[in-house]
């Protein structure tokens, strides 16, 4: 039988040994190919992780820490009962204090006092309003009606309930305490209105958020409350 290699020429014979060169692959080759590619898929992916973390922890942490964080409160002096008499309708007094011992202006705070009750023990005796209005914050003022923001026009009743413009709830109230002869007030509060017809009325809640925040409704489980 003749050798078909060796009835080739030496160029066809060349050609044949450069086309199995190139046609075979090395497998330890491909192996560390494969290798180097799964290499740094994973190093792209891990780094990535670490750039989220590093990004993502922080952010969290600024979003939900005031929802971890106490705030220190005392109660303040702001001056003997007799200062209020009992009146209908309306009959607030304003108070400016400083809501710590050795707070600055930052810490300076205006409560619309009005006292509805002879009894000073009663634990309705003393109503404290905050000026904080509950849409974006602006300083309301006492009015013959009630209250009224300046910034955009928001309405409050004589108890502090919204009646007309942006604010999504009642305003503020601190809470009040009789000792000694001298009325002191505590903590800031959110309230809620309750009840319907002659029974509708602003209540205190043991809750405090920002303005702009439910404290009823399915809305107010977005905003978290802090802790007092
Ligand atoms: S801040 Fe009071 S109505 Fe907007």
């Amino acid at each position: 039988m003749a050798d078909s290699v060796g009835s080739r020429t030496p160029e066809a014979r060349r050609d044949t040994v450069r086309g199995a060169a190139a046609a075979y692959t090395d497998p330890s080759s491909a192996h560390g190919s494969v290798s180097r590619g799964r290499f740094l898929t994973g190093a792209t992916i891990g780094l990535g992780g670490l750039i989220g973390l590093g990004l993502g922890v922080p952010t969290v942490g600024f979003a939900l820490g005031p929802a971890f964080r106490g705030e220190e409160w005392y109660w303040v002096d702001i001056g003997p009962v007799e200062n209020w008499k009992v009146e209908e309708g309306g009959g607030y007094t304003p108070v400016t204090f400083t809501r710590t011992p050795d707070g600055g202006d930052l810490e300076r705070r205006v409560a619309f006092v009005k006292r509805q009750k002879e009894d000073v023990q009663d634990p309705e005796a003393f109503v404290a309003v905050s000026n904080i209005c509950m849409h974006l914050g602006c300083p309301v003022q006492a009015t013959a009606r009630g209250f009224a923001c300046p910034c955009h026009g928001g309405q409050y009743d004589t108890a502090g309930e919204r009646t007309a413009g942006p604010p999504i709830r009642p305003l503020n109230r601190f809470e009040t305490k009789v000792e000694n002869g001298h009325l002191f007030v505590g903590r800031v509060f959110a309230t809620k209105v309750e009840g319907s017809g002659d029974n509708r009325r602003v209540v205190i809640t043991d809750t405090w958020k920002d303005p702009g925040q439910p404290v009823q409704g399915l809305l107010s489980f977005l905003y978290p409350a802090p802790p007092r």
